[in-house]
């Protein structure tokens, strides 16, 4: 994971590499670092934890250079300190990497025996290592790089600065992203091209296997084969806004509140208001009726909203659908059938299993189709159809607002397919629209909630464990409302399907123990009350999520009931998000946890 930056610049350059880092914290925050060339000489700061620290450590001791590179971390060898921090130096040359070198071991023990000195646990720091042995052989810095690339396993994007050139970076990416920003006068290295905003639009992807060589005033870039080629130069369009939390305390608070607005303007995209019907934003190169079989694969809260998916695409279009998660779709040699569909879904579009899973499907000849917030991402560069949520940029790491608009994307996939293997009539579908229609309002009556829902989350806060429970779309909401729980709060949780509630967690429930049950009042209701009937016999303290016909019937007492507005089924997973979402924020807030930015997370996941 991590993010990196590079620039060659006019004026000083490490405020605007910090400037570049805060972009891409979302990347990884638990350490990080720059180095520029102070004369001729390479100069590293670095400091352990978030970017304020590593800010302080340059007001202490600034650094003046006009070429310099920067990286914020997120650990994978080697715990976040100072000196796992990156850039890495050896002799020469200084690196900063986002990825892993597979092969490190034995390449760290090659350089050792030359008489290589390592001061770091990480895997990048061989890569500066083998660099710098080039160098000290006589090789150029472009030779010296050209050699060394080939003998890293793994994946990387990496920037390099050398001693004694001024007006030189060099860049590679194999597997991790890596943009080339051209300024006027100034070239850039980014790890995406949010990053670069603030110093121009002009961007170029770099592809798989290309690395580049950057003056002030050219780029080359070559391919695996070391041929020179062109990429094109594109407008990025990435805001130089710095994104920022309006009145709320933090970006996950703001961006639930922006769920009525952000899923409004997705809707808009995938319905036609005037006729109620689907009308996807591109067009699809197959026909759903020739598709025997949609396989779904995403991560995390994606893929539990592929999982809602797989109840509609099955309901509507009676089409079945496999859903996995891409770090073992991408191994367990899934057979695919030419010609059937695969849908891969990403806030980020870089997380690194769902990528390899989209190349997986296509290499078996599959229709690809990403639902992705990042359009200028990896994942939509290499699908075939790309139907892009507009959440807009979502900073926190726990994911909310990309989770509503993933599913009303997924809503309407699901209802175009329905379509059109005649399995929904043109009816059926206005009444499918016109529900989904109601959604904003839906969560803002919600979001109205929210003081209720602040209050349980003091009595969540001093549980050790919390049990969720639904059944139908229900169930990968309650899968959701755990992780999300667990991730910002610290507190063990676990989303369980309803009915599997007596096969084994039963045993969990005593009197300490809240069960969060996600019940809205439809045809499982009645299923889903008798297991909150198992869950009171034994003390469990319940806390139901239903609608007001839900909560007349309910027999069983609880401890708290949320009430949302009666609704049509197929939205309820879009509305009941929300107070899920809500629960654990303000549960996180009680903890007194970095709700932004939890432990051990990134936003982004480019490693395996
Ligand atoms: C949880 C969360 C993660 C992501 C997962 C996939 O709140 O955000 O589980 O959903 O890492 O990330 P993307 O959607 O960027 O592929």
């Amino acid at each position: 994971m991590c993010g990196i930056v590079g620039i060659l610049g006019r004026q000083p350059v490490a405020d605007l590499l910090v400037d570049a880092l805060k972009r891409l914290e979302y990347r990884g925050y638990d350490s990080a670092g720059v180095a520029t060339l102070e004369g001729s000489h390479i100069e590293r700061r670095r400091a352990e934890g978030k970017l304020r620290n590593l800010e302080s450590r340059l007001k202490a001791s600034p650094l003046l250079g006009r070429v310099g590179i920067g990286h914020t971390r997120w650990a994978t060898h080697g715990k976040p300190t100072e000196n796992n921090a990156h850039p890495h130096a050896s002799g020469n040359v200084a690196v900063v990497h986002n990825g892993i070198i597979e092969n490190y071991r034995e390449l760290r023990a090659a350089l050792e025996r030359e008489g290589a000195k390592f001061d770091s646990e990480t895997d990048t720091e061989v890569v500066a290592h083998l660099v710098n042995s080039y160098l000290a052989k006589g090789f150029t810095p472009q030779d010296a790089v050209k050699e060394a690339l080939p003998r890293l396993r793994g994946a990387f994007a990496l920037a390099f600065v050398f001693e004694g050139e001024d007006d030189l970076m060099i860049g590679a990416r194999k597997g991790s992203p890596l943009a080339i920003g051209y300024g006027d006068g100034e070239m850039y290295l980014g790890s995406d091209a949010i990053a670069l905003a603030p110093f121009t639009d002009d961007i170029s992807y770099l592809e798989d296997g290309d690395w580049v060589v950057l003056t002030r005033e050219r780029a080359t870039i070559f391919n695996e084969a070391n041929a020179p080629v062109t990429r094109e130069v594109l407008k990025s369009g990435a805001s130089t806004f710095m994104v920022d939390k309006a009145n709320y305390r933090h970006f996950m608070a703001k961006e639930i509140h922006e769920q009525p607005e952000v899923v409004g303007h997705t809707l808009a995209r995938y319905v036609n208001m005037a006729t109620d019907q689907v009308a996807l934003p591109a067009e699809l190169p197959f026909d759903f009726s020739k598709i025997g079989r949609v396989s779904i694969t995403a991560c995390g809260t994606a893929s539990y909203a592929g999982f809602v998916a797989k109840y509609w695409f099955e309901r509507f279009a009676r089409l079945p659908v496999e859903i996995d998660v891409a770090s073992e779709f991408r191994y367990r040699e899934a057979p695919l059938r030419k010609g059937d569909l695969a849908i891969f879904i990403s806030q980020s579009g870089e997380t690194a299993d769902t990528l390899a899973a989209l190349r997986y499907a296509k290499a078996q000849g599959l229709h690809t189709i990403s639902v992705v917030n990042v359009t200028t991402s990896t994942i939509a560069r290499e699908s075939e159809t790309v139907l892009p949520t507009l959440a807009g940029p979502e900073i926190g790491v726990a994911s909310t607002k990309a989770f509503t608009c993933q599913l009303m994307v997924l809503a309407a996939i699901a209802i175009a397919a329905g379509k059109a293997r005649g399995e929904l009539s043109d009816e059926d579908e206005t009444k499918l629209v016109q529900a989904l229609v109601e959604v904003p309002r839906l969560m803002s009556a919600a979001l109205a909630l929210e003081p209720q829902i602040e209050k349980l989350a003091r009595d969540i806060a001093k549980s050790r464990d919390v049990l969720y429970l639904g059944r139908g779309t229900s169930y990968p909401l309650a899968l959701e409302g755990a992780l999300k729980l667990k991730e910002i709060s610290y507190i063990h949780a676990e989303g369980y399907a309803a009915g599997e509630l007596k096969h084994g967690p039963i045993a969990l429930i005593d009197e300490t123990m809240p069960v969060v049950v996600i019940a809205p009042y439809d045809r499982v209701f009645e299923k889903t009350v008798s297991n909150m009937q198992e869950v009171a016999a034994r003390g469990g303290r319940i806390v139901l999520m239903t609608d007001a016909h839900g909560a007349r019937e309910a027999t069983v007492e609880s401890l708290e009931t949320i009430v949302l507005p009666d609704m049509p089924a197929t939205v309820t997973p879009l509305v009941y998000a929300v107070p899920v979402q809500l629960l654990a924020y303000h549960t996180a807030v009680i903890m007194g946890t970095d709700v932004d930015q939890p432990r051990n997370l990134a936003k982004s996941v480019t490693v395996e």
